[in-house]
């Protein structure tokens, strides 16, 4: 059984039904989702193993091995139509790809096990975002969705629920969405978050009346690395969050009561479906998205209860981010670029803040050997990755800020920490024996563009980006360090 068949037999079948780990129908043996591959923009569907099951995640990997691969479709397994693609410009926000369209996610951004099968979430970074604005199947929607409690923030929004078809904000009460982070312009829960918050539109909220933009004691600071949580609303003044740990346990209810004042009742859902922005394409938050359904109607807690009872059947695990050559924790090491026929006497060093390639060797001057010289760490930001310090300058390790890879001085600060993380993978070059991509923005990978350090991706909207070379760009020979 799957979550879509429980909606079903409650008497709230599902009207869009999206995931990239697993069938959420136990018939349903069609296309998940879909990848775009860097190196030729060839794209494939990617299918569950059998009707039913988990995703074919080695079928992504064989088509994408050697290359960058990313999500272009989320297809929606209800039959209604309603896929997810690449999100417009809105009236908050346009995106960096062309015509103003929001990134799409890495293939390889969240991956992890579903009863021990490999499978993989959309991680989504800020500027990220899918959207579908020709919505079919009425219906007042509710939506469950499981996330990813390491990838978070308090920038608006990242959602997954109803919005405008016009990518614009028409006004209180015109989004039923659920937003998960610490974002406390609005309403907010107790502690310091991450919550599960509802964006009604013109504001995240947690409670009703005229109190909407207060702290609800009820809504607890979530701390499990796999998330439930639902929404719904009804036609009247009533709507509901609740949540719960994806791999244990119940749901809980954290608000269930009047909608907030002014003009949120009566409710204006438009249709639209959302995913990592807001309504009006507001995209500076961040998260992890696995599955999300809307039915239609309003759900009782029971037939929520059993969805939830088959998500911790699903046995959601984490996997390893990294593959490929190990880079090991504790070692001091040198990064050599492959690129012919500029740049393979040349190693990955710093001049002050700026990482930059230049030509090194065991002869070469204490100083230039100690500057391409990097201290490996646990990653700052995830422990399944890795983060780099600097043999030259104790405490300042490489990090990526607007693109540009630099030293900087560790300021403890968790932008800092998701910054300074970076997830190791075989070459993409067989000249090189290791890949770096950034844990915060799994698109983007160590690229040397002209001498100078990027996290670049392949094709995108930089001229560091470009396909040209990507993979002899991206592919370094990771040894000892010169020390
Ligand atoms: O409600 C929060 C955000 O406000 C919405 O997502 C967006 O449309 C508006 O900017």
């Amino acid at each position: 059984t799957g979550p879509c068949d429980i909606y079903a037999s409650g008497g709230t079948p599902c009207v869009a039904a999206h995931s990239t780990t697993r069938a959420l129908y136990s018939s349903y043996g069609g296309a998940l989702y879909q990848v775009t591959r860097g190196s030729d923009g060839a794209k494939t569907d990617i299918k569950p193993l059998s009707a039913g099951g988990v995703a074919n995640a080695a079928a992504q990997d064989s088509f994408c091995s050697s290359t960058t691969c990313v999500i272009s479709i989320i297809y929606d397994q209800s039959g209604q139509g309603n896929h997810l693609t690449q999100a417009p410009p809105g009236g908050a926000a346009s995106g960096p790809e062309a015509n103003g369209y929001d990134y799409l996610a890495s293939a390889i951004g969240a991956p992890v096990t579903l009863n021990s099968q490999k499978a993989y979430g959309v991680f989504i970074p800020p500027k990220t975002g899918y959207r579908n604005n020709s919505p079919r199947g009425n219906g007042y929607w509710r939506c469950a969705r499981g996330l990813d409690v390491t990838n978070y923030n308090d920038g608006c929004c990242f959602d997954y629920g109803n919005a405008e078809p016009s990518n614009l904000d028409t006004g209180n009460g015109h989004m039923e969405a659920i937003f998960f982070g610490d974002r406390t312009a609005h309403g907010y829960g107790a502690g310091s978050g991450p919550w599960i918050l509802a964006d009604l539109e013109n504001g995240l909220y947690t409670s009703g009346g005229d109190d909407g933009y207060g702290r609800n004691p009820n809504n607890p600071s979530i701390n499990y690395r796999f998330v439930t949580a639902v929404l719904k609303g009804n036609s009247g003044n009533q709507w509901t969050i609740r949540g719960g740990n994806s791999v244990s346990g119940t749901l809980s209810t954290y608000y269930s009561g009047v909608r907030p004042t002014p003009n949120y009742n009566p409710m204006s859902k438009e249709g639209a479906i959302v995913l990592g922005i807001g309504g009006d394409n507001s995209n500076a938050g961040r998260g992890t998205f696995y599955e999300g359904v809307m039915t239609t109607g309003y759900p009782s807690d029971t037939t929520e209860n059993a969805v939830q009872a088959n998500i911790v059947a699903a046995k959601y695990a984490p996997s390893a981010l990294q593959s490929g050559p190990e880079i090991t924790v504790g070692s001091t090491v040198s990064f050599r670029a492959t690129t012919l026929p500029c740049c393979t006497t040349k190693y990955i060093t710093h001049v002050g803040a700026n990482v930059q390639l230049q030509v090194a060797s065991s002869s070469s001057t204490v100083s230039l050997r100690r500057s391409a010289s990097w201290i490996v760490h646990v990653g700052l930001g995830n422990s399944g990755c890795l983060s780099f310090e600097s043999v030259d300058s104790p405490g300042s390790f490489i990090r990526h800020s607007s693109n540009k890879l630099l030293v900087n001085v560790n300021d403890g600060s968790k932008l800092f920490a998701q910054e300074a993380t970076f997830c190791s993978h075989e070459a993409l070059s067989s000249a090189g024996t290791n890949t770096l991509r950034s844990w915060s923005f799994p698109a983007r990978y160590w690229r040397h563009y002209r001498g100078t350090l990027y996290v670049a991706s392949n094709g995108g909207p930089n001229a560091f980006d470009t396909k040209m070379t990507f993979n002899d760009d991206v592919s370094f020979v990771v040894a000892s360090g010169f020390q």
